[in-house]
């Protein structure tokens, strides 16, 4: 080529729930007796979540309806209606809060909010992220940025709750970051935060000048006894805040492509207002986005079926966290700190249970000799070698826990499956398969 097109900032950017499909996707090509397990992925309607009955009433209505408004394109920052509609929703639980439906801008997914909004800050501006993260928050950043992440520990031996104190000590360190990023509930590793953690966050974005930005996508599902604190309630009129939520999880509709960012506060800071006015720009270069999810979601979350419907999609994901924290906190060489929220779960290993020598059982010998070699790969991380292992001894598919961007190695898995004789089998499995490989 003229001018090379290549942009090695690219390689900041790493995706490890979707990479290790394509390790088993080879995996599968070699062994046609090959049978995937995916843990990997949050999608409630590939682990057996149907969406509900009244949801594909009401999209079935729209669809059918003569006025053909579904098919068309809405507003660039989202319709109108529904942008209303969210800001009235957000003062159902947070009374307090001044957002209006202009300052709510729908996008394609929480996904492409994510990427739009680190690529429209200023260049060299930065936002902390929490460690372990989740990757497409940290991998945009740090593209965006063309620089390595900056990150605070999120504590495995205080239910994974943020370490306020290093996180004090990176703000001060790196006088570029202009934002404290707080994901709640988790992903990756399914906490919830209470109200004196979110207290000293929006304290420390106070007195450092910062803007807060939450990643509230899990909202609705919280379990084990936990209260969730929305940010709006506590942040007032105190600091610039931007909410991000969709309905992929929650409908659950990932399939949807439909997530909104919420804008707080604009009238606080003019830099922040600027920026808001920048990303409106930005979304204007998009067109719009998905027209049927933003018509059909008021109606859905309105619904009177929603909330019977959540109860009992949250019981579920409970009983099937606290099944499968049972049986992996049984397995010697592993800890597994508490869940609240959302449908993952991070295990670690305990410090120097991993080498590099260790292994498991592979029937097809095409298979182990291209795990031979894929594990081979010089600085391969300890966690990501045993999960190549086990996706190719049993099929079941985790995510390295260096893949958030963790220190301790581990791995993450979802919630989701909704057979329990399934479930069991599958994480005893696991269980077995860990204490194999750790006494290989
Ligand atoms: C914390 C978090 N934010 C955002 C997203 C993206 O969601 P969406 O399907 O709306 O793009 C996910 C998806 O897994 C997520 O876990």
């Amino acid at each position: 080529m003229r001018r090379t097109l290549f942009n090695a900032n690219t390689d900041r950017m790493t995706y490890g729930i979707r990479e290790m499909v394509e390790l088993a996707a080879r995996v599968g090509a070699l062994d046609p007796n090959f049978g995937f397990i995916g843990e990997n992925i949050g999608d409630p309607v590939a682990k057996g979540w149907d969406a509900p009955g009244f949801v594909k009433r009401i999209v079935a209505d729209l669809v059918r309806a003569r006025d053909n408004k579904v098919f068309g394109y809405t507003h660039s920052y989202g319709r109108i209606e529904t942008r209303r509609w969210v800001a009235d929703y957000a003062r159902r639980y947070s009374p307090s809060s001044r957002l209006d439906g202009d300052h709510v801008v729908f996008t394609n997914g929480l996904g492409s909010a994510i990427s739009i909004f680190y690529r429209t800050l200023k260049k060299g501006t930065r936002i902390i992220q929490p460690s372990p993260a989740y990757p497409a928050h940290y991998s945009t950043e740090c593209f965006a940025a063309g620089a390595a992440s900056i990150s605070y520990r999120l504590d495995p031996d205080k239910g994974w709750s943020p370490d306020l104190a290093h996180l004090e000590r990176q703000i001060r360190r790196y006088p570029q970051i202009a934002g404290i990023l707080v994901i709640n509930p988790n992903n990756p590793t399914g906490a919830v935060y209470d109200a004196p953690t979110l207290e000293a966050i929006i304290r420390l974005a106070e007195r450092y000048k910062l803007m807060l930005i939450s990643d509230e996508v899990y909202f609705r599902m919280v379990y084990n006894n936990c209260r969730y604190i929305h940010m709006t309630e506590l942040v007032g009129r105190r600091v610039p805040l931007v909410v991000m939520r969709g309905i992929s999880k929650d409908v659950p509709w990932p399939g949807a492509r439909c997530g909104w960012m919420e804008f707080h506060n604009t009238d606080l800071d003019a830099d922040f207002a600027s920026f808001f006015e920048s990303i409106k720009k930005t979304l204007m270069m998009e067109v719009c986005s998905t027209t049927l999810p933003q018509m059909a979601l008021p109606l859905i979350y309105d619904h009177p079926e929603f909330n019977r419907w959540n109860a009992r999609y949250t019981k579920e994901l409970e009983r099937n966290g606290n099944a499968i924290a049972g049986i992996l906190r049984q397995t010697p060489g592993l800890r597994v700190p508490p869940i609240q929220g959302a449908f993952y779960m991070m295990a670690l290993f305990n410090p120097k249970v991993l080498n590099a020598r260790q292994t498991l059982p592979i029937a097809c010998a095409a298979v182990r000799a291209f795990i031979r070699k894929a594990v081979a790969k010089p600085n391969l991380p300890l966690d990501k070698r045993f999960a190549y292992y086990l996706l190719a001894s049993t099929g079941i598919c985790v995510v390295p826990a260096t893949d958030f961007a963790s220190s301790n190695p581990g791995f993450r898995i979802t919630t989701l499956d909704r057979n329990p004789s399934r479930r069991d089998r599958v994480y005893r499995t696991l269980s077995a398969s860990i204490q194999r490989y750790l006494a290989s």
